[in-house]
């Protein structure tokens, strides 16, 4: 029989078989926790229109959002993904894909899972105003120049915020170019989220248009944490490791306080 001490060097942490029961029944639930959860992800630009042939928009390519809801469906959960107009395709048969054009209806399309969904991520690039009217016709160029009255859209985030309830998880970004804490920060308290993924625009390959991406989570207890540049399909898996790590952490903390780890040293 081999010699324990030769195994085993100083500081080596040990748990009795109990413990090791424990912690190994914590990973096996960890592993399944998203299983059957009902996920509600907004995931691309919307598009504000100006007449029937024009509109406002952004960069996004919706690539974030659906590489989470890939991610998601890949844990077992039944995602509903409503898209702002994208170039890109998901199939699968626990996936409910709604496609919407302007935030109105992105908020609308929400509305119809908000309430039966276990978590929620906001990851679509909504654009905050909108024109205040849409031409009827194909505006012409008779003028040398135009004004577009904007008006503020709805904040899909911060409604679903409010009305979140203690078994909801939800999770939203912010893409900063300065105090880029300091707003992610205020975003998370604004919009009642559990965790904000923040985006750095400090990196030239990161954010719009690319296929990687720098993160930093910061949950509501104010923990951080910073990744290093990865692609969008790394960073949505590193996402959802740590909504998997919260979910678990709320269902399961009660059994895993019985966790004492009384650690033997030798
Ligand atoms: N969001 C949303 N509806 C909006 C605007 C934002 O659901 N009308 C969500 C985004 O999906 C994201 C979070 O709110 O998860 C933060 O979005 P962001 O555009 O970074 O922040 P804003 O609240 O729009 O603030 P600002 O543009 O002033 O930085």
């Amino acid at each position: 029989m081999e010699d324990l001490s030769a195994i085993c060097k100083p500081g080596d942490i040990w748990f009795s078989d109990q413990q090791l029961d424990l912690v190994i029944q914590s990973t096996i639930m960890t592993a399944h926790i998203l299983q059957g959860k009902k996920i509600l992800i907004t995931a691309g630009p919307t598009q504000e229109a100006i007449d029937p042939v024009r509109y406002i928009s952004n960069h996004s390519s919706g690539k974030m959002g659906y590489a989470i809801a890939e991610k998601l469906l890949e844990q077992g959960a039944r995602v509903f993904l409503v898209s702002g107009p994208v170039n890109m395709k998901l199939e699968h048969r626990n996936l409910k894909l709604v496609k919407v054009k302007s935030a109105n209806e992105m908020y609308l399309a929400c509305c119809h899972f908000f309430e039966e969904v276990d978590i929620a991520v906001f990851a679509a690039a909504v654009a905050d105003y909108r024109p205040d009217k849409i031409a009827d016709q194909k505006i012409k160029k008779d003028e040398s120049s135009f004004t577009i009255r904007m008006v503020k859209n709805i904040d899909i985030a911060y409604e679903f915020g409010k009305v979140k309830t203690e078994r909801q998880i939800s999770v939203g970004f912010a893409l900063e170019t300065n105090d880029e804490l300091k707003h992610a920060i205020g975003k998370l308290a604004k919009k009642n989220f559990d965790m904000v993924v923040l985006n750095s625009m400090n990196d030239s390959n990161a954010t719009f248009g690319f296929d990687t991406n720098r993160i930093t989570i910061i949950k509501n207890d104010l923990s951080q944490r910073d990744f290093p540049l990865k692609t969008k399909k790394e960073v949505a898996g590193d996402i959802v490791q740590e909504i998997t790590e919260t979910a678990n952490r709320n269902s399961y903390c009660d059994d895993v306080s019985v966790l004492e780890y009384e650690t033997m040293y030798f």
